[in-house]
């Protein structure tokens, strides 16, 4: 056995997140892991990888125990890890990034022209040739860091790697990217520990795979003698119909939102409108322009060209607070980027964007009532509305951000990948909040790039190519006119 973690417990501040967990890694094998969010699945990465200790239980590698006092150590041993939040240096180069503490070196001085050549050579063999080495980390898109962080991995000659979520915001034909690297990491012997809330790629990829439930390990199957629902079953404790809620029945009422031939930098004179009660989804292959898009209406990155309108007024948004104020709502795909204040509480975070539009403290006071009922209704599992954001799963982190936006009463709401990292549970619940704002009258844009979720919750569809719109698709049509909008195949 190459990996072998047994009876693995461990607690914070006093309370048991993992309770005698063990599981296996055979070499070449594809071990997921999956569960609800806060189960205890990125801890366990981390006790794997030296970056917790366990309280008891035991970690052998090659039937030799071990024991890592940090990352190093694990990652000397031979167990590299692609963690759930990504921990590149966003103003170093994407070659600074893979070589960070280990830069090649001559007569002394760091190599960079050796840097650049070995980083573009891990690119290429993982078909990423589009990356450049000097590339500024945090000037790529998340699936782009994603790739630099497993180039990493790879750099590291690891031969168990853990992956924590690795294909959290990958649109479906990067996926088969990742699938194709995988099985290549496979043949090479290593041993894959996936943790994923897709279903379709933990029975695409694993051949076992371990459920955890409130810290405890509820069983390991083999992945072809079982099926996604018995799966959900075992991660829930229930059945749970794969369903989206009924689109918008009525007319969509007036124009909330209208861009006219707006354009900047990475658009190009993009017309839409957003009407209140309906759901437009954006599809896009990723660096099509649609984070670009939501940022340019929420004015992070204004547009230079063209017009913008809001409920019939035309509307110069100057930045991000100008927005809000002016009842435009934005869920970004990165959460690290999303200011959570980590020392802060569920609540106080929860709260953080009425200060903008709810002045008074008796005017919060009084909201927080609502906003209680949203943390619930978004299913945010904590130890209470009082225990600090960064105790929280990952998966945690991202409701208390979607409760934050909702608690805001916007008239148009801009989501990037809303349920990026949220457990099958929680994602209907989402759906159902989402379909629900939009009923009451605002105005919904939704990027997504898990088809099923785009078509199943779009009333229309709106697919961006090199920064234009390439063409608009009514509800509910077949994947293949999405993705051939998105490539220009056919057209
Ligand atoms: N450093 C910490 N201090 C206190 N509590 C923590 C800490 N890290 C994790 N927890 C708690 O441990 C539990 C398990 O968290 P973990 O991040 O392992 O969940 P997860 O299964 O990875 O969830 P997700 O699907 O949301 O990523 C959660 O209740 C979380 O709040
Ligand atoms: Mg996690």
């Amino acid at each position: 056995m190459l990996l072998e973690l047994n009876g693995i417990s461990k607690s914070f501040l006093g309370v048991r997140v993992l309770d005698g967990v063990g599981l296996q890694v055979r070499a070449g094998e594809v071990h997921a892991v999956v569960g609800e969010n806060g189960a205890g699945k990125s801890t366990l990465m981390k006790i794997a990888s030296g970056a917790h200790q366990p309280d008891a239980g035991m970690i052998h590698l090659d039937g030799d125990p071990v024991s890592f006092r940090d990352p190093r150590q694990a990652q000397a041993a031979g167990i590299g890890i692609i963690h759930q939040e990504f921990n590149l240096l966003p103003e170093r180069t994407v070659a600074q990034n893979v070589f960070l503490g280990r830069e090649p070196t001559r007569r002394g001085l760091v190599d960079l022209r050796a840097m650049h050549e070995r980083t573009e050579e891990l690119l290429a063999s993982v078909g990423q040739e589009g990356i450049s080495p000097q590339a500024t980390a945090g000037t790529l898109g998340v699936a782009r860091q994603q790739v630099v962080e497993i180039v990493k991995a790879l750099s590291l000659d690891a031969r168990v790697l853990i992956m924590d979520e690795p294909t959290a915001s990958l649109a479906d034909h990067e996926v088969e990217l990742l699938y194709a690297l995988v099985r290549r990491l496979q043949e090479r012997g290593i041993g894959i520990l996936y943790v994923s809330h897709r279903l379709k790629e933990v029975f695409d990829l694993s051949s076992r795979i371990t459920v955890l439930k409130d810290g405890k390990l509820v069983t390991t199957l083999d992945t072809a003698a079982t099926s996604p629902e018995a799966l959900v079953r075992h991660m829930v404790g229930r059945e749970l119909a794969h369903y989206y809620p009924p689109r918008a029945t009525a007319t969509p009422g007036p124009a909330r939102l209208a861009l006219k031939a707006a354009g900047n930098r990475k658009l190009h004179a993009i017309d839409l409108e957003l009407r209140a009660g309906e759901v437009v989804g954006i599809g896009g292959l990723q660096g099509s322009g649609r984070s670009s898009l939501a940022r340019a209406i929420f004015g992070v990155n204004r547009f230079s060209t063209g017009e913008m309108f809001l409920d019939g007024s035309p509307l110069h948004v100057r930045s991000p607070r100008h927005a809000v104020r002016a009842g435009i709502a934005y869920v970004t795909e990165d959460r690290k980027a999303e200011g959570l204040v980590l020392g802060q509480s569920v609540l106080d975070n929860a709260m953080l964007a009425l200060r903008a539009v709810t002045p008074t403290v008796a005017g919060r006071a009084a909201r927080a009532v609502g906003i209680r009922e949203l943390l619930a209704g978004v299913q945010v599992h904590a130890a209470g509305e009082r225990q600090e954001v960064r105790f929280l799963s990952g998966g945690n982190q991202q409701k208390v951000i979607l409760a934050r936006w909702l608690a805001m009463k916007p008239r148009i709401l801009l989501f990037d990948e809303p349920t990026r990292g949220i457990d099958v549970g929680a994602k209907a619940a989402i759906h159902d909040l989402i379909r629900r704002l939009a009923d009451d009258g605002a105005a919904v844009l939704m990027i997504s790039s898990e088809l099923p979720e785009l078509i199943g919750m779009s009333d229309r569809i709106v697919v961006l190519r090199d920064g234009r719109v390439a063409g608009e698709l009514p509800a509910g049509p077949p994947e293949e006119s999405v993705v051939g909008l998105a490539t220009g195949a056919g057209s």
